[in-house]
């Protein structure tokens, strides 16, 4: 059976790889999207962001017919599955949104049908699936209702989407065997739990990931402190020692996800999250920790810095909660100049091209360790916490 699928949010970083996906394994899908410029651009056969091996997808399904992008919110009434994934930032105050899910689905409401699926594909607040449940049914809609959490990270989408399991929950079981027909077609490796224990699996999931980092960072400072290369002390812990093998490098823990995801937990858990608030502390605090180091060796009150790499990873354009920029924000307070560059970033025009950083710095910061800049050999110092140029961290 062929499953009329809409992917709502359809056109973001998460929405159109499943979207795509699920397009090239068989499913009708639409990706209904608020952004016109996105929608316009995925029409006319071009990915909106760098996602690598999407574009012989994109080609594909869009020859065989299987899949396109609308900003028509009545194609939702054409839906068999709806699949929700809409961002969920945190505010200003790192409050997170309980509503934006919820807000999104409402607005869907006059295009619903009764016998419908919605699964909730964001990263959510805990609760927020019975959340959507509750209302829906106070609304007099026969909707089945499962959550089924994004567990991709970018740049991998079309190698992950094909390969890891799926947690799949429901409301009810209709709604569990429902979704996970849908997500065998990615894959035979389904895990089936509540709504509740997905939505902290999800939350769970990148605040490890967030934790691991911030304790490989605080590691490098410990380290760095004492003028001990910390890649050297990795390298010794980590070689053919499987207890400890993955454990992280140090730098920017950023992105549009594992802060986020981590106080969204701190604040499902009444703020009493030590662990995940010290590993705010210690990602967030790295670039204040490096230009601290910084003062101690330069005065920066005479040079022109320059950094390399501004998107949250390296091989990404996405300088979504980038900490490049902050560490820019903190070095334009102490520097004559700050100068920055990216390989990949097509967003921001105050960046300049990577030979003007290379010509007029007098030190240069790794922000995000693209391989571009492996095999630059500057004529001036790097801080370089990735070891991105294979000459150590110590700074
Ligand atoms: N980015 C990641 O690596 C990643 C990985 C796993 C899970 N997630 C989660 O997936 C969700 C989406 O993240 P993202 O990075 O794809 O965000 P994104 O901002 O790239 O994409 C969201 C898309 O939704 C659209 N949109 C917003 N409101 C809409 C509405 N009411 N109707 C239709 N479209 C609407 C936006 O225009 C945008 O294209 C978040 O909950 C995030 O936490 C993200």
């Amino acid at each position: 059976m062929t499953h009329q699928v809409v992917v709502v949010g359809g056109c973001g970083h998460v929405g159109l790889p499943l979207a795509m996906a699920l397009a090239d394994k068989g499913a009708k899908v639409t990706s209904y999207d608020i952004n016109p410029v996105a929608v316009d651009l995925v029409n006319s056969g071009q990915m909106p962001f760098l996602e690598p091996d999407s574009e012989p997808v994109l080609n594909r399904i869009q020859s065989a017919g299987t899949f396109k992008a609308s900003t028509d919110p009545s194609t939702i009434s054409e839906a068999e599955v709806l699949i929700v994934v809409v961002g969920t930032p945190v505010d200003e105050h790192l409050n997170p949104d309980a509503e934006a899910v919820p807000n999104a689905v409402a607005a869907l409401g006059p295009y619903l049908r009764d016998g419908q699926l919605l699964v909730l594909r964001s990263t959510v607040y805990p609760g927020v699936t019975r959340l959507v449940e509750r209302r829906l049914a106070q609304l007099g809609h026969k909707i089945d209702i499962a959550f089924c959490p994004e567990r991709i990270a970018e740049g991998k989408a079309f190698t992950e989407l094909y390969s890891l399991p799926q947690i799949v929950s429901g409301c009810s079981q209709a709604a569990v065997s429902r979704a996970a027909e849908v997500f065998g077609l990615l894959t035979s490796q389904i895990v089936e739990t509540t709504p509740e224990e997905a939505e902290l699996a999800k939350l769970f999931t990148n605040t490890w990931r967030y934790i691991k980092f911030a304790a490989a960072n605080q590691f490098y400072m410990i380290a760095n402190d004492y003028g001990i290369d910390f890649e050297n002390v990795r390298h010794a812990i980590t070689y053919n020692y499987p207890r400890a093998i993955d454990m992280p490098g140090p730098g920017f823990a950023a992105g549009p996800c594992l802060f986020k995801d981590t106080m969204q937990l701190a604040s499902f858990n009444n703020n009493n999250f030590t662990l995940g608030h010290a590993s705010m502390m210690i990602n967030e605090g790295l670039p204040l920790y490096l230009v601290s180091k910084m003062e101690q060796k330069f005065d920066l009150s005479k040079l022109t810095v320059g950094i390399l790499g501004m998107a949250f990873k390296s091989e990404s354009d996405d300088i979504r909660s980038s900490l490049s920029y902050k560490l820019r924000r903190i070095l334009r307070f102490k520097a004559v100049e700050v100068l920055c560059t990216d390989e990949y970033v097509t967003t921001d025009p105050t960046l300049v091209s990577l030979s003007e950083v290379l010509e007029k710095s007098d030190v240069l910061v790794i922000g995000a360790p693209h391989t571009a800049y492996k095999h630059l050999a500057p004529r001036v110092p790097v801080v370089d916490v990735w070891n991105a140029l294979g000459q150590g961290t110590v700074v």
